[in-house]
């Protein structure tokens, strides 16, 4: 009997900043929504698996507890909470999978969520800090933007300046989050504007502006897993053609900053074992968390060779309309990006195009669709290559 999981049902809550006050009343808003969309009853539950970074954005820890309060019908399922950083969506997801496909259950349930927008600026970028290697990385400027604006000094200084094809990926995904209702900015915000340094559109953390960086966001997204073997059942099933996870060293120091190796190695190990090649993806959900991780993304991906990346944007490879779209849900730069929520809103976005339910944002004819989230500045590394079973 196959035991391999499939994701049955989804729910996905907008991203902004919501009224709700904590992860326990946005882990509500998806968890029976998605049992629902999956047509399950919460009994028929046998895992439940939480995505939350925290870090300090809430005092409340121990939140895999929390589901069963919106759901008392899971009180006595074990629940576990993951956290891999960003990627903390993702690890939540591929250990419900591992649960499947040992067989201990046949019905698992992924919520990811996070609350950040109740916290000032200066604590938020703290926070987000903890997703690097404090003893060396603690006291950089700008929170993680500082991270990656040292990524970005390290590309220019090796490639030359670059911030033309990153307004370039900002303006196309801030185009396209105009089609995506769960979207934090709905705004397209335009190349001019994005390329422009003004009182609208400072640096952030030089050479990165406002619009190269994702927005501080509210939201949770869950997924419903299921056995393979209930496919006949089930109104909807998307199978995982491949799925790795490989990690890079966490200090900068330790490895190539212009160079996302974990990430490159999550790509080729996933296309292998899914015997497809990026030529083969209708589309591509990827980590760009700011605008350069996209631009590195694409080499990472094998879409050009390291130091080219600008060239898929001027070609405009990756806009909706071409050879592969990239984010055309607006990534994580327009759609926004509660961290522990992301890695499951990543396979959310792909599932719909997948179903052909992803109304505006809508790839024509959508088979085969690639996800890529990371914990970190590439540090965590997860690939996902899906495509529809029912
Ligand atoms: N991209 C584009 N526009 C943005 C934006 C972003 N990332 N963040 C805010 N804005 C817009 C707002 O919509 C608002 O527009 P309006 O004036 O038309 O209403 C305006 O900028 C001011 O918003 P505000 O929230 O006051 O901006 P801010 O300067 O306080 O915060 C950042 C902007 C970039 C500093 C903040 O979003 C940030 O810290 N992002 C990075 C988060 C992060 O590191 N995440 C982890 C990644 S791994």
């Amino acid at each position: 009997m196959s035991k391999r999981a499939v994701i049955a049902g989804w729910s996905h809550s907008p991203f902004g900043k919501l009224d709700d006050p904590d992860t326990e009343s946005l882990m509500a808003r998806v968890s029976g929504a998605a049992l629902a969309h999956a047509g399950l009853s919460a009994g028929a539950v046998d895992g439940i698996y939480v995505g939350v970074m925290n870090g300090g954005f809430q005092k409340q820890d121990f939140q895999g507890a929390l589901v069963a309060l919106s759901q008392p019908e899971l009180a006595y399922v074990p629940a576990t909470r993951l956290e891999n950083a960003c990627a903390t969506g993702s690890a939540a997801l591929y250990a419900a999978m591992d649960f499947i496909e040992s067989g201990r259950g046949r019905v698992a349930l992924v919520v990811g969520a996070e609350k950040m927008t109740s916290r000032p600026n200066a604590e938020i970028g703290d926070i987000l800090l903890n997703a690097s290697y404090r003893k060396e990385e603690a006291g950089i400027d700008g929170g993680f933007a500082g991270v990656f604006g040292r990524i970005a000094t390290a590309y220019f200084e090796r490639y030359g300046d670059q911030s033309e094809s990153l307004a370039r990926i900002a303006a196309k995904n801030h185009k396209n989050a105009v089609d995506n209702p769960y979207a934090q900015i709905r705004k397209d915000l335009g190349f001019d504007f994005c390329n422009t340094v003004s009182d609208k559109n400072p640096y952030v953390a030089a050479p990165l502006r406002r619009t190269d960086c994702s927005p501080v966001s509210d939201g949770a997204a869950a997924l419903v897993l299921a056995s393979e073997d209930m496919v006949g059942d089930l109104r909807r099933a998307i199978r995982f053609r491949a799925r790795q996870q490989v990690n890079d060293f966490l200090p900068l120091s330790r490895r190539d900053p212009t160079a996302f190796e974990g990430a490159a190695r999550a790509w080729r190990a996933a296309l292998a074992a899914g015997k497809v090649s990026l030529d083969d993806l209708s589309l591509v959900e990827t980590h760009d968390c700011f605008t350069v991780a996209e631009l590195i993304e694409y080499e990472a991906m094998g879409l050009a060779a390291p130091g080219e990346g600008r060239k898929v944007v001027l070609e405009g490879l990756t806009a909706k309309d071409g050879r592969l779209p990239v984010n055309p849900s607006g990534g994580l730069k327009a759609k926004g990006h509660p961290v522990g929520a992301t890695g499951v809103s990543l396979h959310v976005m792909a599932c719909l195009q997948l179903m052909g339910e992803a109304q505006g944002m809508q790839i024509p004819g959508a088979a085969l669709a690639g996800v890529f989230n990371m914990g970190g500045a590439a540090v965590a590394n997860y690939v996902s290559i899906l495509e529809r079973a029912k």
